[in-house]
C-alpha cells in the first residue's frame, strides 16, 4: 500500500504549491537502447517499468492527477513490430498492475480515441476503467492513440451538436474533462516540443523539460520538477 506521502516528501515537492495535474511527453525510449546496443524493444520495456515507479511516486508525492502520453495518434507511422511491441506492453501493463492500481487507490482514465485500438486492449480498458471508477486518491490519465488535434476536432464536433461553442463547451467535451487544469507539463529526453499533446490544456501550463531519457527518469526527478513548479509565479495574463 502507498502511505499518504511524508512531511519529508511533502517539504521536498514544495509545501503549498503542489501541481495538482501533471503531465508528462514520456520520450527518449529509443534512444535509451541505442545508446546500450539495445533493441527498442527494451527501450519500451525499461519504460514500462519507469511507468510503475512513476504512478507509484505520483500517490507518494501526493499528486491528485497524473496524465501519461504513452502512444500518439502520430505514433502509427513506425514500422508495424513497434507498434506491436508497444500494444503487447500495454497488454501486460495493464494485467500485471490493475490489481496495484485497485490496492492502491489508483483511479485509470484513458485520454485519446482509444477505441480504434485493438478490441481485446479495448475491453481490457474498459474493464479496469470500471473496475478502478470507485478510487479517489490518484487518477492516472494514460494518453493512448492521442493526438490534441483529434481530440479537439471531437469536443468541437460534440459541442456544435449540443449547441453553442463556447470555451466552456469545448472544454467540457475534451476528453480531459473532469479533471483538474493541467499545472505541469514535463517531457523527458531532452525535446523540447508538444508533439501533438494537450495544446489546449497547456494554455497556461508551466513546462518543464530535462535531457534523462524517460528509462531513467526517477522520482527524485519528478520531486525536482515539483519543487521548481513551486517556485513559479504564475500569472494567466494578470498582473
Ligand atoms: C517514447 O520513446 C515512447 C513512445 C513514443 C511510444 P521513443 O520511442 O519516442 O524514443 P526515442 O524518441 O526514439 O528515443
Ligand atoms: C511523443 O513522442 C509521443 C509519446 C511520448 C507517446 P514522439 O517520439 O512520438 O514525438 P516526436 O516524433 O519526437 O515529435
Ligand atoms: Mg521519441
Amino acid at each position: 500500500m502507498l502511505t499518504n506521502g511524508s512531511q519529508t516528501e511533502r517539504i521536498e515537492a514544495g509545501t503549498g504549491k503542489m501541481p495538482r495535474h501533471v503531465a508528462i511527453i514520456m520520450d527518449g525510449n529509443g534512444r535509451w537502447a541505442k545508446k546500450r546496443m539495445l533493441p527498442r524493444a527494451m527501450g519500451h520495456k525499461r519504460g514500462v517499468e519507469t511507468v510503475r515507479k512513476i504512478v507509484r511516486a505520483a500517490g507518494e508525492l501526493g499528486l491528485e492527477t497524473l496524465t501519461l502520453y504513452a502512444f500518439s495518434s502520430e505514433n502509427w507511422k513506425r514500422p508495424e513490430d513497434e507498434i506491436n511491441d508497444l500494444m503487447g506492453l500495454m497488454r501486460e501493463f495493464i494485467k500485471s498492475d490493475l490489481d496495484e492500481f485497485a490496492a492502491n487507490d489508483v483511479r485509470l482514465k484513458i485520454i485519446g480515441n482509444y477505441k480504434a485500438l485493438a478490441p481485446d486492449i479495448v475491453e481490457m480498458l474498459e474493464e479496469s476503467i470500471a473496475r478502478t471508477s470507485q478510487n479517489t486518491r490518484t487518477t492516472l490519465a494514460v494518453a493512448l492513440n492521442y493526438g490534441a488535434q483529434d481530440e479537439l476536432v471531437r469536443a468541437a464536433r460534440s459541442a456544435a451538436a449540443q449547441g453553442e461553442i463556447t470555451v466552456e463547451s469545448i472544454e467540457a467535451n475534451l476528453d480531459t474533462a473532469g479533471l483538474p487544469p493541467l499545472d505541469l507539463l514535463i517531457r523527458t529526453s531532452g525535446e523540447q516540443r508538444l508533439s501533438n499533446f494537450m495544446l489546449w490544456q497547456a494554455a497556461y501550463a508551466e513546462f518543464w523539460f530535462t535531457d534523462t531519457l524517460w528509462p531513467d527518469f526517477s522520482k527524485d526527478e519528478l520531486a525536482q520538477a515539483l519543487t521548481e513548479f513551486s517556485t513559479r509565479e504564475r500569472r494567466y495574463g494578470g498582473r
